[in-house]
């Protein structure tokens, strides 16, 4: 081989080496800035999701009553007429959520009904233009929140069924197709980046929701030129997974993932009785008792609960989602600890109920499930138990270890009375102060 050809060779190898070796580092680049700007929403946990919109007025579904053809459009786009926020104290939202114990809030700045719940300079629909609130519902809250050191959280509906160059309306019908008129679609698209970018100029959130991707693909959404808009003005913002794959983490909804989710984060999103919005013929409420239940079983597999709550039209919230609230942050507070700022817990068949992990792994919380208190039992734990106590008391507790034998090196089962008098009203949390960081026997037992 001559040595021209040979350096050239030489030459494209280590090209190709060094710009692998720059992919990669571009890639932990990228996985570590996405790490640290996921951070404050990993140690959150908890959000409290708004629904709000012109569908409080008759307490109908959330867009979907005339889209499902429940009700007629003009019956539905009536409820414009009623919306009045009359008692709207965005400040007392503010502070309820704080009560809550939640980190971040979500409110629907404009649902798939496409009312717009801020002066949007695009000629459709706002509460502003065409509801007797008449005024920007979300700067006020914004404000609010940033009082009481909340995350901003934005929902945005990609879908826009009121919107004349949208081609979805009712279940049934639809305007156009994309192929046959990508003029009209090209419109929609200015349009909803246009709305987008008034958002993000506005009140620069720090999370955005979007929904509705399931309608159009990736590229229709420009869910790039989505993502980079937004991040371009605000290089830390968070963005939902309902971006056709632009997205930061997974939104299980209503359903409970039963094993850990494999994606490094998610958030359930859970409604208080069985509806989004405003419903007042839906009394079908989960207890607060339940809601921690659930709220434990996510943080233990490494997720967070965004709870939904639906103010009426007026702006008051219902007394049942208001007592589900301050329920919850009563339990929060006494445990936070145990809560905001952990890891996941303890993977699945040591523990029969949630846990969570200190983020130095040397403390563990076991929750105990179903209000029990009384033996509970732990396995594989290969630690020196410092110390045992049940949170937010001065209950301090002994424990014996059982089966262990003298010639093995698997450790012996944990088991730890917790007395009756150390019972919490929802969920009894114990925690576990170890020698070390937290080191676990996951063999089969006998001599392995
Ligand atoms: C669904 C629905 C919508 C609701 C949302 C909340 O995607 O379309 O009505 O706002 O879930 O997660």
């Amino acid at each position: 081989m001559k040595y021209n050809s040979m350096k050239r060779i030489m030459l494209i190898l280590c090209g190709l080496s060094f710009a692998s070796t720059q992919g990669m580092a571009q890639q932990k680049i990228n996985q570590d800035s996405i790490r640290q700007k996921m951070q404050w929403f990993a140690d959150a946990k908890l959000g409290i999701f708004i629904h709000w919109g012109i569908y409080s007025v008759n307490g109908v579904d959330e867009s979907w009553s005339f889209h499902n053809k429940k009700i007629s459009y003009a019956d539905y786009m009536n409820q414009m007429k009623g919306f009045t926020a009359k008692n709207y104290n965005p400040q007392q939202w503010a502070d309820l959520i704080k009560e809550s114990g939640a980190r971040y809030s979500v409110i629907t700045t404009k649902h798939h009904d496409g009312v717009a719940l801020w002066p949007t300079k695009e000629n459709h629909f706002s509460v502003v233009k065409n509801t007797p609130a008449q005024r920007d519902l979300l700067k006020p809250f914004y404000e609010a929140l940033d009082k009481n050191g909340i995350k901003r959280g934005a929902y945005f509906s990609l879908i826009d069924w009121s919107h004349p160059d949208y081609p979805g309306f009712l279940k049934d019908s639809s305007r156009y197709k994309v192929a046959d008129n990508p003029q009209k679609w090209q419109r929609f698209q200015r349009f909803f980046q246009n709305q987008i970018n008034e958002i993000n100029k506005a009140y620069k959130p720090d999370l955005w929701w979007f929904d509705g991707d399931w309608e159009h693909s990736a590229d229709e959404w420009q869910s790039k030129t989505v993502r980079a808009n937004i991040l371009n003005l605000k290089p830390g913002a968070i963005i939902n997974g309902r971006l056709q794959g632009y997205g930061d983490y997974e939104t299980p909804e209503q359903n409970f993932p039963v094993t850990k989710p494999k994606f490094n984060w998610w958030e359930l999103c859970m409604t208080t009785n069985n509806n989004w919005g405003y419903h007042p013929d839906d009394t079908n409420y989960k207890t607060p008792f339940e809601v921690i239940t659930i709220f434990a079983d996510a943080i233990s597999n490494g997720g967070n609960l965004l709870l939904d709550i639906g103010p009426k039209e007026d702006g008051t919230i219902p007394a049942e989602q208001v007592h589900i609230l301050k329920e919850l942050g009563k339990w929060n507070k006494k445990h936070e600890e145990a809560i905001f700022g952990t890891l996941a817990g303890l993977p699945q068949g040591h523990f029969y109920g949630p846990s969570t992990i200190s983020k130095d792994s040397t403390t563990i919380y076991l929750f105990l499930p179903g209000q029990t208190v009384g033996n509970i039992m732990l396995k594989g734990l290969d630690n020196t138990i410092k110390d045992i106590q049940v949170v937010g008391t001065n209950e301090h507790l002994q424990h014996k270890i059982v089966g262990k034998v003298s010639w093995s090196p698997i450790p012996g089962l944990v088991f730890i009375n917790v007395p009756e008098k150390a019972k919490d009203p929802y969920m009894t949390v114990v925690k576990l102060k170890l020698d070390k960081p937290v080191k676990l026997y996951r063999g089969r037992g006998g001599l392995s």
